[in-house]
């Protein structure tokens, strides 16, 4: 039953996805329902989910690595994009395991049923309420502090439970030492950036981290982690990280004995679209960004030749992709209130913010917008998409949109990735609802948030009540 969901893409006049595009109406479509429809339905802001497009875009990924890799691979969904329930068990539906960060997310992975052996605990500081959490339930837990190994065999003891642990490396990225990126976090180049971050153990500490661990007869190295991030759009950047992964396991192997069996080269794959959707630098068109195949191609040559030449077995390997799976399969809609016209510029107000679309923001990122009702028409004016927040909340500078009037749908694609999970709630704002679209179907994955909910939070200390209201 579970897995027979047909995934044959939809046929649209004009296609944002294989599962999103417009409609018979002329109007924009998730999957079979009218966009316009579930807005009237659910209210807006809305975050609305295509359940195929999900699958269908983990599927593309999952084949790509078991086509070209020899050896054996797994894809683990970085739960941190969509950390909603109803995502976590469609994954787990598609044999998909998971990249757990901090103690609620694992508990929520765990929650949907997911396989503990599928996923693993990542995190710089990670707390003894996760490590108990995380042991007590058989995940893999990433090393990535000097204190941690003793935390973990103190805890494994402590429960009687073994342990699998991997550690997270600090790789040298020397090839990428002159490359600047993409979606940065600050400036340098990638490997000063990676360099940087707070991120990964040393050749030497990752050799005494294994030399130690493997005088832990309850612990089971199982593995070594690695995430580029999101700073690079070019596959051959992933594949040079990968081939590192296989070089550092020759080290830890003569330095060690050890040779690990996994290698799990973490997130930060990117997605590409004819409209451009992404850091701004490719605002108009970033159709060249790699595909799951070519990311898949250039990975598993590098990582075999630099076993070969090591005289290393192939690893099992891991990958962690995050909005290259949710992000295509989400579309976030607005609806227009008031609409200024200044004199050099035209202001179209939406009831979705940068509170919602954090990346906007933080990350200059930028989503490809459009109308919902007749998606075609013609964009015949130059506005900045705003929210209501009191900062500049930009949504989209410069949008080409038709001529906006009050009650209008305004529609953000490739948007199911970090934007309900980053939400943030400035100015009190409500979290919207976000909903998950399965032919026609619709459903609620997340009820909208209301004011008993922000309210509800605040406490005001007696003393305080006193001086405002005793006599
Ligand atoms: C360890 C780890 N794995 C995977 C991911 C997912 O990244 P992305 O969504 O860019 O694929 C992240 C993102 O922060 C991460 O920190």
């Amino acid at each position: 039953m579970k897995n027979d969901i047909d995934l044959t893409p939809v046929d649209y006049s004009e296609s944002y996805g294989e599962f999103i595009g417009v409609g018979p109406n002329g109007n924009l479509w998730v999957d079979g329902c009218d966009v316009a429809e579930l807005a009237k339905q659910f209210g807006t802001p809305l975050f609305i989910i295509s359940e195929r497009q999900f699958r269908y875009t983990y599927r593309q990924f999952r084949d790509a690595f078991r086509t070209h890799y020899k050896g054996e691979s797994e894809i683990l969904f970085a739960n941190k994009s969509n950390n909603g329930l109803a995502y976590r068990h469609i994954m787990n539906q598609e044999g998909a395991g998971g990249d757990c960060f901090g103690v609620n997310e694992m508990y929520i992975a765990l929650l949907a049923g997911t396989d503990p052996k599928t996923l693993v605990l990542n995190g710089s500081n990670k707390q003894t309420e996760e490590l108990e959490m995380a042991i007590a339930n058989g995940l893999c837990i990433n090393i990535d502090a000097m204190d941690e190994l003793d935390r973990i065999d103190e805890i494994s003891k402590r429960l009687g439970k073994d342990v699998d642990v991997g550690i997270r490396l600090k790789l040298d990225l020397d090839p990428l030492a002159g490359k600047a990126g993409v979606a940065m976090h600050g400036p340098g180049s990638m490997k000063e950036q990676s360099d940087s971050t707070k991120w990964g153990m040393s050749r030497q500490q990752t050799v005494e981290i294994v030399k130690k661990a493997l005088d832990m007869p309850n612990i089971n190295l199982k593995e070594t982690h690695f995430h580029l991030s999101r700073m690079s759009n070019d596959a051959m950047d992933f594949a040079i990280m990968a081939r590192e992964m296989v070089t550092w396991s020759g080290y830890i192997r003569d330095h060690t004995g050890w040779t690990p069996p996994c290698i799990d080269i973490g997130g930060g794959w990117t997605f590409g679209k004819w409209y451009g959707t992404g850091p701004r630098s490719q605002i108009d068109n970033d159709e060249t960004a790699p595909t799951p195949d070519e990311y898949a191609r250039l990975c598993s040559k590098e990582i075999e030749e630099e076993c070969k030449k090591l005289g290393l077995e192939l690893p099992r390997l891991r990958l962690e992709p995050g909005r290259a799976l949710s992000g295509p399969s989400g579309v976030t809609v607005g609806t227009v209130g008031a609409v200024k016209q200044g004199d050099k510029k035209k202001w179209v107000n939406l009831d979705l913010s940068t509170n919602h679309l954090s990346w906007s923001a933080v990350l200059d990122w930028y989503y490809h917008n459009l109308p919902v009702v007749n998606a075609k028409a013609e964009r015949s004016e130059t506005v900045d998409l705003v929210g209501p927040l009191c900062n500049s909340d930009e949504l989209g500078p410069k949008a080409q949109m038709p001529s906006l009037d009050r009650g209008d749908l305004v529609a953000f694609l490739d948007t199911g990735g970090y934007t309900e999970s980053c939400a943030a709630r400035y100015n009190a704002q409500l979290l919207p609802a976000m909903i998950l679209v399965n032919g026609d179907q619709a459903e609620i994955t997340t009820e909208r948030e209301q004011l008993k909910d922000i309210a509800g939070r605040f406490r005001v200390p007696p003393r305080l009540l006193a001086g405002s209201f005793a006599k």
